[in-house]
């Protein structure tokens, strides 16, 4: 078990694309995402992407809870050279955090239903669809491999801020806010 450190914002290693993965099945790929797993657990995220700890490669973990999920839990997804593709042009807003972004959350406008594709790590491929928080997760994380962090893909930036006092605020009117994404 490794913990691995965590890139942050402003490392070159967030800005560029990643390479593509030439062989899914490599043994020695499964040792590295393992690490990227206790990474993830260790921080609580419920995504990770290989630029994240520094390595630029077309590498996605990610799960998501049954109660983000309309009751159906995604489990533990690892994604290499992951391919989006939206299924219509709707798109939602949700607070977003990252790990490489920490103890900020804004408001990202994301593609509402999609499909993507992606190899295992036994070099098959896989296709799945996703709508909503789950179709999220998705493009946070993918963005991940082309170089963009969440604020960049922020409509409005008067939304950015600190999640802890977004959530006293809220809570001092009474209201809860649902951040969306750690990852
Ligand atoms: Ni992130």
């Amino acid at each position: 078990m490794s913990v691995l450190p965590i890139a942050r914002m402003g490392a070159d290693v967030l800005k560029r694309r990643a390479a593509e993965v030439a062989d899914p099945a490599d043994p020695a790929l499964g040792a590295f995402v393992q690490d990227m797993i206790d990474t993830m657990v260790d921080a609580h995220g419920v995504g990770l992407a290989a630029p994240q700890v520094s390595r630029s490669e077309r590498i996605v973990i990610f799960f998501v809870p049954a109660a983000r999920n309309g009751g159906v839990e995604v489990p533990l997804t690892v994604m290499v050279n992951p391919v989006i593709t939206p299924l219509d042009e709707s798109k939602n807003e949700g607070y977003e955090a990252c790990l490489s972004v920490p103890g900020l959350t804004g408001l990202v406008p994301r593609y509402t239903n999609i499909r993507y594709s992606y190899q295992d790590l036994t070099g098959a491929t896989v296709t799945r669809e996703a709508k909503d928080f789950h179709a999220r997760v998705v493009q946070h994380e993918c963005d991940h491999l082309d170089g963009f962090l969440y604020p960049q893909r922020m409509a409005d930036m008067t939304s950015l801020a600190f999640a802890d006092v977004l959530q006293s605020a809220a809570k001092a009117k009474g209201q809860t806010v649902e951040l969306d994404e750690e990852g």
